[in-house]
């Protein structure tokens, strides 16, 4: 057998694209209630238009979402039915704490979290929680300007403390953040983060990534104090990249991208700076402060295990004039070598087990795909019954690839969770109809369905998938 025989499958959510509910028992207002479906979107969550406030010109997709907070025990069934090991979510942290300072916690907050796991403890589900996805509560946003502002660690660190107590002794495995990387790409969904016209963005948005790259050192501190069981990683939106061609201009700029990319790994890995990133902000005069503090705090609080996104490569050339397309938010060069899907992003199985062959070169330490996964158009029947081939053949092809980079290049890989086993809105596009589940949801991109819930033809293939361990993908 290629995967290990405790290996977890599952599959991988966040709180704002399924949960709605944005406003019951407590929940505080996040920057991820306030993305709109449609063409604002893109320089919304790019922080380039600010949205503080719910306008009556957009409709926003996370307020409802798939209700799955009322919905999660039918959920999780069906994820119990398609044999899941393992499933993550992530906690939204205006549950917890709706203004984000809080001296107190919200107690109705942590019994939904609480309720959740215990579903999951109930069929085996091991739970897999991402500490942050996305998600930052508006009243930080607008208080302290967020991230950018140093006391938002120890809110975080507040926030952490809470959680990893409560759920003591029945969660082994958290993420620190999901995708830190995206900081950069989308910094208003990615982390709160809004601008006044004078300000320099980037030098922002590294003084940010710092406070939040201290904040997961925090986080591993916390666990180890509390409960040093726990498994802590980071995560990383990955996918390499290709240069255009051979030419070395081409391959220098795809070793720059790959860099800036892998910083936040390099850091959370090793515990310092890398030196190409120290010459960089220096170069450009934007490094942020580095107590010795921060220092200590990031050597001595390094992550357990690596696990990241890989929807596709992407690839780059040293002509800073070359057309750009975006794939997962971020630029990218058309490869001719690759298909597309409908929303142009490049199909690349094989692109798979090189990214994954190089995380495990790079750092040495345990794997786990947190995200992989096709967003289609469905056409359901009468039934809610859909023939998704394609997303079949997607998973199948990534699935063998994973399996050839475990098998033949000998990396190792803790589990496989699909990103989005129920369809729920797209974080780059606000939309439902790009969708991603075995589980078909009636919702469209306005709102409008009755929220039921019923199987894709994946939705069997991928129980055989897991109850033979990824040995039989026909
Ligand atoms: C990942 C994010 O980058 O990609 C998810 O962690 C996101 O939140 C997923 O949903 C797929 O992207 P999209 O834009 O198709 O939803």
């Amino acid at each position: 057998m290629t995967f290990r025989k405790d290996f977890l499958w599952g599959g991988a959510t966040a709180a704002n694209q399924c949960e709605g509910a944005y406003d019951v028992d407590g929940r505080g207002l996040a920057n991820v209630d306030l993305c709109p479906v449609g063409e604002d979107r893109l320089a919304v969550i790019t922080g380039r238009q600010k949205m503080l406030e719910f306008d009556d010109d957009h409709f926003y997709p996370a307020k409802h979402s798939i209700d799955m907070y009322h919905n999660y025990k039918e959920d999780i069934k069906l994820f119990a039915e398609m044999g899941f090991g393992v499933y993550r979510f992530s906690i939204a942290w205006t549950r917890i704490f709706p203004l984000g300072d809080e001296e107190t916690p919200n107690e109705k907050g942590l019994k939904f979290y609480e309720a959740i796991i215990d579903e999951c403890l109930k069929y085996d589900i091991e739970p897999l929680i991402t500490l942050v996805h996305f998600d930052f509560p508006m009243h930080l946003a607008n208080k302290y300007g967020g991230w950018r502002n140093r006391k938002t660690i120890e809110f975080y660190a507040k926030f952490v403390r809470t959680v990893i107590e409560r759920f003591k002794g029945k969660v082994k495995y958290y993420l620190n953040f999901n995708e830190m990387n995206v900081l950069m790409a989308a910094p208003f969904m990615g982390a709160g983060l809004y601008f006044e016209e004078d300000e320099n963005i980037k030098e922002i948005q590294y003084l940010a990534a710092h406070h939040e790259l201290v904040a997961s050192a925090r986080a591993k501190q916390i666990t180890k104090e509390v409960d040093p069981e726990i498994m802590m990683g980071c995560m990383l939106a990955a996918g390499k990249y290709y240069p255009a061609a051979c030419k070395p201009e081409d391959v220098l700029a795809a070793q720059e991208a790959d860099r800036n990319n892998y910083f936040f790994v390099d850091v959370q890995s090793r515990g310092y700076y890398p030196s190409y990133m120290v010459k960089k902000l220096e170069r450009e005069g934007i490094m942020p402060e580095i107590t010795e503090e921060d220092e200590k705090l990031l050597r001595e609080n390094t992550i357990d295990f690596i696990s990241f996104s890989y929807y596709t490569t992407r690839t780059i050339s040293g002509d800073k004039n070359a057309a750009l397309d975006k794939a997962n938010l971020l630029d990218t060069i058309e490869n001719p070598y690759l298909d597309k899907t409908e929303w142009g992003w490049q199909i690349d199985p094989l692109g798979f087990r090189i990214t994954i062959n190089e995380i495990h070169d790079r750092y040495q330490k345990p794997l786990f795909v947190v995200e992989n996964g096709l967003g289609a158009k469905d056409i359901p029947d009468e039934n809610g019954y859909v023939e998704d081939d394609y997303r079949i053949d997607y998973l199948r092809a990534h699935i063998k690839a994973m399996k050839n980079a475990v098998e033949l290049d000998g990396a190792d890989i803790l589990g496989y969770t699909t990103w989005g086993p129920i369809d729920l809105v797209s974080a780059g596009t606000g939309e439902m109809s790009k969708r991603y589940g075995f589980i078909y949801v009636d919702r469209d991109d306005y709102g409008e369905g009755t929220l039921k819930r019923s199987k894709k033809k994946s939705f069997d293939w991928y129980k055989k998938v897991i109850a033979s361990n990824g040995e039989d993908l026909e």
